[in-house]
């Protein structure tokens, strides 16, 4: 069967908007419990202003802790500006991923930037970033639609994937915000920017507010796309993109994947572990579209 690289990233986009904040110990073990479940990469927590997201106060603490207890997994740490990045590798980061949304308006609303001063700052950390040694990811953000300026120019995201293409970034991660795009769109999208970079440098992370999350990573596949961000449960959204509900949940991308001839890595079972667990600490019910199936026995 084929590879697909799958990110977990419900420690970091996941637990930003929650109402209950986990505290280390806590993402410590959901970590833990998805390493178990066979997951390889994470993006594990975000080094942004404590003030705007308090959720991810304890970067610093998390990083090195993590190194420590698994230093196998791969770990990613998104960081906005150069001193995200500093604080990152002050902790012992190795891989941070830049945001760069395709909007003007909102850069302004996630990171207080127009568009041309958030390139700016993103190609910049970069840079530093791999003069420090550092594996990077770039997210290009609302490439499909902006929830305060509609439907993104589609030659606009391919312009800023090409940009963070030629600043270094390892992955170029175009992402569906606001979970707007439906499997033509993607098609469409992704087509256009494997024309124009190469496919296995892109991923694609999708937000499955429509429903629409697998069906998209069908699509994703289909033109080429082999990395995928996804969150264990279903958790997460940007808490300043209006309308984001959860990711794509990474026990149905999993499932679709595996049933579909692709090799994940990661066992459905072992993932249960840790949507039993983030449920008990956020005491809600989580989980995608196949969990009543998954939890069946
Ligand atoms: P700002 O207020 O414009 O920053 O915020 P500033 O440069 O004017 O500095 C203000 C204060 O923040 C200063 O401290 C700085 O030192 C501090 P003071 O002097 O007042 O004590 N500061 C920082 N502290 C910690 N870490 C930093 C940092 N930078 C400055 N990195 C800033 C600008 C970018 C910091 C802020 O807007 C921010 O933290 N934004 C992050 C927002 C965020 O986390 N959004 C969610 C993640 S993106 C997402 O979810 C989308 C994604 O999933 C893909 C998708 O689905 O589309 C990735
Ligand atoms: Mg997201």
């Amino acid at each position: 069967m084929e590879p697909i690289h799958i990110t977990d990233v419900s420690p970091r986009d996941g637990l930003q908007n929650q109402q209950i904040h986990l505290d280390t110990a806590a993402k410590l073990q959901l970590i833990r419990l998805l390493a178990a479940a066979g997951v390889r990469s994470v993006e594990a927590t975000s080094f942004v202003s404590p003030k705007t997201v308090p959720q991810m106060a304890d970067a610093a603490e998390l990083v090195p802790q993590l190194r420590t207890a698994l230093p196998a997994l791969r770990t990613s740490v998104l960081v906005p500006n150069l001193k995200g990045l500093e604080r990152a590798h002050a902790a012992g980061a190795q891989e941070i991923a830049v945001v760069l949304s395709a909007t003007e308006t909102m850069n302004r609303k996630n990171i207080n930037m127009g568009l041309d001063q958030a390139i700016d700052v993103s190609v910049q950390t970069l840079a530093a970033a791999h003069a420090l040694g550092l594996r990077t990811r770039a997210y290009v953000a609302v490439a499909f639609d902006c929830p305060f300026e509609g439907e993104t120019p589609l030659d606009r995201v391919v312009a800023l994937a090409r940009c963070m293409h030629e600043a270094g970034a390892g992955e170029i991660v175009i992402a569906d915000t606001i979970g707007s795009g439906s499997p033509g769109q993607v098609k469409e999208r992704i087509g256009a920017l494997a024309d124009a970079l190469p496919v296995a440098q892109l991923a694609v992370h999708l937000h499955d507010t429509r429903g629409m999350g697998v069906a998209n990573a069908w699509a994703a596949l289909e033109a080429g796309v082999r990395r995928f961000d996804a969150s264990v449960g279903g958790i997460g959204g940007c808490p300043f993109a209006p309308g984001a509900a959860g990711n794509l949940a990474t026990e149905d991308l999993v499932l679709m994947a595996e049933r579909s001839g692709f090799a994940t890595g990661i066992s459905q079972d072992g993932l249960l572990g840790a949507i039993d667990f983030a449920e008990a600490r956020l005491q809600r019910p989580l989980g995608g579209r196949a969990i009543q199936w998954l939890r069946r026995q």
